[in-house]
């Protein structure tokens, strides 16, 4: 069965490789329930303006909508589960000698299926950051009202996400960049390939010496550059891999 729905060489090149980079989007989330971002009409950028609720001149203007949007986005998440995706990177994170989840979802559903030293590269939807003195504290609580003041400045604090125009935190920078530049193999699950710097950490890997493998429902920017692509819903082809190997 392997052989008939993975690219040859694929399993090879994963069994030999020392050391594997998974780099995640939002894809991953999907069949948990969680929408996607640019997929047309289903997507969260579809229906509605990144401007006006995830930059800090959004919140700035507006706390109380932007906080709803996120309190929105916090029950959704909190009343879904992690799939077979996130269970099948988990289970993989434990087989292969060294790795490193990357993800750019804030839904903590990698955490919750057991990777637990996942790089949160846009932050976590459970947590919050204030943007005057970057304090950042926990937000278990999916339905509090209003954004709660930082207890070290006092200043409102906003959800611990990545916004448009700000920085991806340092340490997660540091830690995906030195991964990817060291890995001998990067699968990029989910994404679109379209949002920098995560876009790029790919390239990075290949300019390393990396084999990239892409998984995906349709063809991205980042097809081009693979060297294996695998066509198809996460949950079904990384449940698929993981038995494999
Ligand atoms: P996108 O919405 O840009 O892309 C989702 C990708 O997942 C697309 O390429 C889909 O084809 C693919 N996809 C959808 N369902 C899938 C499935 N079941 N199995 C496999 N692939 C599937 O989401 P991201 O690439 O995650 O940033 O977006 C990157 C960043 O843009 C997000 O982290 C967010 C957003 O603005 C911040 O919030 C800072």
């Amino acid at each position: 069965m392997a052989s008939a729905i993975f690219p040859a060489g694929l399993l090879d090149a994963l069994r030999q490789a020392g050391r594997v980079v998974f780099l995640t989007g939002s894809g991953v989330s999907a069949e948990s329930g969680v929408p996607t971002f640019r997929d047309a009409l289903t997507g969260l950028w579809a229906r509605f303006r990144p401007e006006e609720l995830a930059t800090p001149e959004a919140f700035q203007r507006d706390p109380q909508l932007v906080w709803d949007w996120y309190r929105e986005r916090r029950r959704q998440v909190a009343a879904v589960l992690p799939n077979p995706a996130h269970y099948a990177i988990a289970a993989l994170e434990a087989r292969l000698p060294e790795t490193l989840l990357v993800t750019q979802n804030v839904d903590g559903l990698h955490r919750r299926a057991g990777s637990a030293d996942a790089v949160e590269f846009h932050g976590n939807l459970f947590s919050n950051r204030c943007r005057a003195c970057d304090h950042v504290a926990p937000q278990p609580d999916p339905e509090l009202a209003a954004p709660p003041p930082c207890p070290l400045c006092g200043a409102l604090m906003g959800p611990g996400v990545v916004w448009f125009g700000e920085a991806i935190p340092a340490l997660a920078l540091e830690r995906a960049w030195r991964a990817a530049g060291e890995a001998d193999i990067i699968l990029a699950i989910g994404t679109s390939g379209l949002v920098t710097p995560a876009a790029a950490l790919p390239d990075v890997a290949r300019q390393g010496g990396a084999l990239v493998v892409e998984v995906n429902l349709h063809p991205t920017p980042l097809s081009a550059q693979a060297d294996f692509v695998m066509t198809g819903p996460a949950a079904l082809t990384l449940p698929a891999l993981a038995a494999a190997l």
